[in-house]
C-alpha cells in the first residue's frame, strides 16, 4: 500500500536531479516547483558514483544537503537507492559485474540498468549500498517511499549466469531425467548427461534471428530464470531496507507491459506498484488505460503509483512529438481514473548534457516559469490542490476480468508456427479495446486471483495452460461464470509439451469443442464470417473445429476457402456456467458487436452510452462513486452523463444527462452511492 498516512493529498512531483547542477541554482529550482504545486521529488536515482567514490567511502554530503533543502521547502521525498547504473571504477575492478549479451558480446562500462543480476559484485554493493542509504535516512520523515534501482530490465547470458541457470533448472525438476522429458530434449538429439552441459539459450546455441529458439521450453525456463534472478536484485535491497526501517513503503518503477519481467511475480514483493507511462503520440487511449490496468492487476487491485511521465515531450522515441496543450493533464488524470493515485513526472529540470538534455522536464532550458509546459504544470499543481484527498481508498470494481499471463506470452511468441504474425498484446488489446470503448471497466487479472468476483473472464490466446489452470476456470464455470478464450488455447502445459488428444487440451471439456486444424492467412488475405447478419473478416489464424456439445453463434460458418460451412463462434453450458470460443481473429467492428452481447447476456453493465473518443471509468469507495470522464479527441463531445454530483475538479455541481465536454477536457464526478436498505 501507498503510506496514506503521510499524505493530505495526490503527490504531484518527480525525478529531480539537483547533483546535476551547481548548487547555487538550486534555490532557484525550489521556488518553481513550489510554483508549480510540486510536493513530492524522487531522488538520488542514479547516484551511485557520487556516493561512493571507491569501494570504503560513502559520502552523503550533497545528498543531505538537497534533503534539507527539499525539507526546507516543505516537499516529501520518494528516495532511490541509485543502483540503477555501477560506478566507474566498480567495472574496472570487477569485470563480473557487466553484462554479456545474447550473441556473446562482453560489454564495457557504459550506459545503465548494466549489472549482470548473477554478479557477485553486484550483490554485494547494491545491498550495502541501498543499506548504508537506509541507515542514514532511517529517521528522515520526508521520506515517503523507497524506490528501489530504476527500471529493472534486461538479461545477461554470462558464464556466471549459465552457471545460476543450471542451480535455478536442478530446483524446478530435480533429476536430469526430468528435464530432458519437460524440454523433450529427444528431439534432434539433444539429451543432456549432466547438468553442467546445459548451456543458456542464446544466439550462440539454440536461438537465431529475432526471438526464434530451437527449444521453446529451454528459452521459457531461460526467461523464468532471469525474471526471478533480477527480482532476486530488488529483494536483496527491499530487505536490507526493511530491516532499517520496517515501516518503509518500498517499491521499484516498472513499465506497464514489458516482456522479459513476470510482473505478477514482482508486485508481489512490493508494497506498492509504480510505473512510468511514456506512450507514443499514436497510441490509443485504450493502450495506455490497458497498461494502467495491467499495473492496477498486478497489484490485486490496489492504487498504484505513476511514477514517471513526460510533462511534454520525450527524447528516445524515432519522432518525439509534443504533447498537445491538455494532453499532459489528460494523461495525468487518465491514470488516476484507472488507479493511480499520484501524478509523477520525469523530470523536473532538463539537463544540459548527454542523451535526455531534449527529454521534457518542468523546468526547461530556459529556466523559467514563462513556458506552456510550466503553466500546463502549474494549472494542474492546482487542480490536485483542491481535489485533495478524495479518491484514497477508492478502487476499480470491474464484472469482467481478463486474464494476462506472462509464461503463455513467452511460450506464444517462442512458437515456431503457426503464424508470425501472433502478437499477444495486440489479440489480448483487441477485447480489452472494444469493451474500453464501450464504457466497461476491466480488471487485467492471473490465475491467483479470485474468478468468483467477475461474471465474465476472458482469456484470449490462452496458448499455454498450466497444471491445475483448467481446474480453476472448470470450478468457475461450472459455479455459474462466464468464461471465453479463442483460437490457439490449450495447446500447451507449463514446458510447452503439447497436451494430446486434440485441441484446446484441457480446456476441451470446458468448451465443448474440439479443433482439429489451425489454417494461417498472410496480412493481406482473409476468410470470413457472418454474426448477427453482418460479415466480417477471420483474419491470421481460423480454426477447423469440431462441435462436441457447443452451440455454434455465427451466421453460417466460415464463408470461404475448404472449411466453409465450419463453426466460427461457439457457446458451451456448462455446469451453471457458460465457456465461449472465438475461432479467429477479427476487427474492431467485430470486437464491439460480438462482446456487447456477451455482456448483454450476462448482465454485465456498461458505466456510461458510448460516446467515440470519450472514456469512462469509475472508482470508488462505501459511500461515494467517481465517475472519471476524460475526452480524448481535440473536439468538444456530446455525452450523456451518468450521474449528477460535484465535478471534483471544479467544485461545480452537475446533473445527470445531456452535456457538451470540451476537447480534452476531464470532469470528476463525485456522487453519493445509493444507501442499501
Ligand atoms: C525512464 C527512466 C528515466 C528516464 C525516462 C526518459 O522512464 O526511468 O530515468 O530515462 O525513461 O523517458
Ligand atoms: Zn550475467
Amino acid at each position: 500500500m501507498i503510506d496514506y498516512s503521510k499524505l493530505k493529498k495526490i503527490p504531484y512531483g518527480g525525478d529531480y536531479n539537483p547533483e546535476q547542477w551547481p548548487e547555487k541554482t538550486w534555490d532557484e529550482d525550489m521556488r518553481l516547483m513550489k510554483l508549480a504545486g510540486i510536493d513530492i521529488v524522487t531522488l538520488n536515482v542514479f547516484s551511485w558514483a557520487a556516493i561512493q567514490p571507491d569501494e570504503d567511502t560513502y559520502d552523503f554530503s550533497k545528498l543531505d544537503k538537497i534533503v534539507k533543502l527539499v525539507k526546507k521547502n516543505g516537499m516529501n521525498i520518494c528516495m532511490a537507492t541509485a543502483t540503477g547504473a555501477h560506478p566507474a571504477w566498480m567495472a574496472k575492478k570487477y569485470p563480473d559485474i557487466l553484462r554479456v549479451e545474447s550473441g556473446g558480446l562482453k560489454r564495457k562500462f557504459g550506459g545503465r540498468q548494466n549489472s549482470c543480476p548473477s554478479s557477485v559484485t553486484y550483490k554485494k554493493f547494491a545491498p550495502k549500498l541501498a543499506g548504508e542509504l537506509a541507515r542514514h535516512y532511517r529517521d528522515e520523515k520526508s521520506i515517503i517511499a523507497w524506490h528501489i534501482s530504476n527500471e529493472f530490465s534486461g538479461d545477461c547470458y554470462c558464464d556466471n549466469c549459465e552457471k545460476q541457470f543450471r542451480i535455478w533448472l536442478k530446483n524446478r525438476y530435480k533429476t536430469i531425467d526430468k528435464l530432458n522429458e519437460a524440454w523433450d530434449t529427444a528431439f534432434w538429439g539433444h539429451t543432456f548427461y549432466d547438468w553442467d552441459e546445459i548451456v543458456i539459450p542464446d544466439e550462440r546455441s539454440e536461438h537465431w534471428g529475432d526471438n526464434r529458439t530451437v527449444f521453446q521450453g529451454i528459452s521459457i525456463d531461460y526467461r523464468r530464470f532471469m525474471s526471478d534472478s533480477i527480482l532476486d536484485c530488488y529483494k536483496m535491497e527491499r530487505d536490507v531496507i526493511r530491516e532499517m526501517i520496517p515501516d518503509a513503503s518500498i517499491t521499484t518503477n516498472l513499465m506497464g507491459f514489458y516482456k522479459p519481467l513476470d510482473y505478477f511475480k514482482w508486485a508481489k514483493e512490493m508494497d506498492f506498484v509504480s510505473w512510468d507511462n511514456y506512450p507514443s503520440v499514436d497510441d490509443s487511449y485504450a493502450q495506455i488505460s490497458m497498461a494502467h490496468d495491467l499495473m492496477r492487476g498486478i497489484g490485486q487491485g490496489e492504487p498504484f503509483a505513476l511514477m514517471e511521465q513526460t510533462p511534454s515531450v520525450t527524447n528516445w522515441q524515432p519522432y518525439n512529438a509534443l504533447k498537445r496543450p491538455g494532453v499532459m493533464r489528460l494523461w495525468s488524470y487518465q491514470a488516476m481514473a484507472h488507479g493511480s493515485d499520484t501524478v509523477m513526472f520525469f523530470q523536473m529540470k532538463r539537463s544540459i548534457g548527454a542523451c535526455e538534455k531534449y527529454h521534457g522536464a518542468v523546468i526547461d532550458h530556459a529556466g523559467h516559469e514563462n513556458t506552456r509546459v510550466f503553466r500546463e504544470v502549474a494549472e494542474l499543481g492546482k487542480e490536485l490542490e483542491n481535489i485533495g484527498d478524495n479518491l484514497f481508498g477508492t478502487v476499480t470494481k470491474s464484472d469482467i476480468g481478463m486474464i494476462w499471463d506472462w509464461d503463455n506470452w513467452w511460450a506464444m511468441e517462442f512458437s515456431a508456427g503457426p503464424s508470425c504474425d501472433l502478437k499477444y498484446v495486440n489479440e489480448f488489446g483487441r477485447y480489452y479495446r472494444a469493451l474500453r470503448q464501450m464504457n466497461y471497466n476491466v480488471d487485467l487479472i492471473s490465475f491467483d486471483s479470485d474468478f468468483s468476483k467477475y461474471k465474465l473472464v476472458i482469456a484470449p490466446v490462452l496458448y499455454m495452460v498450466r497444471t491445475g489452470e483448467d481446474e480453476i476456470i472448470r470450478e468457475y464455470v461450472k459455479n455459474g461464470g462466464s468464461f471465453m478464450t479463442t483460437f490457439f488455447s490449450g495447446y500447451v502445459q507449463e514446458s510447452d509439451l503439447v497436451i494430446t488428444g486434440g485441441y484446446p487440451g484441457r480446456l476441451r471439456d470446458i468448451l465443448g469443442i474440439w479443433v482439429e486444424e489451425e489454417d494461417a492467412y498472410p496480412k493481406d488475405k482473409c476468410n470470413h464470417f457472418g454474426y448477427n447478419g453482418e460479415e466480417y473478416p477471420a483474419n491470421m489464424l481460423c480454426d477447423l473445429m469440431h462441435l462436441e456439445g457447443a452451440a455454434p453463434m455465427d451466421d453460417d460458418g466460415y464463408r470461404d476457402d475448404f472449411y466453409k460451412g465450419m463453426p466460427v463462434l461457439t457457446v458451451n453450458s456448462f455446469g451453471e456456467g457458460r465457456a465461449y470460443y472465438v475461432g479467429t481473429s477479427s476487427n474492431d467492428e467485430f470486437y464491439m458487436d460480438y462482446l456487447s452481447d456477451i455482456c448483454g447476456r450476462e448482465g454485465v453493465v456498461p458505466i456510461a452510452e458510448c460516446a467515440e473518443e470519450v472514456e469512462f471509468t469509475t472508482r470508488e469507495n462505501d459511500k461515494f462513486r467517481y465517475y472519471f470522464i476524460l475526452n480524448h479527441s481535440a473536439e468538444d463531445k456530446q455525452i450523456k452523463l451518468p450521474a449528477g454530483g460535484t465535478d471534483i475538479i471544479t467544485g461545480n455541481d452537475v446533473i445527470a444527462g445531456d452535456i457538451t465536454i470540451k476537447g480534452r477536457d476531464v470532469i470528476i464526478i463525485k456522487t453519493q452511492k445509493q444507501a442499501v436498505i
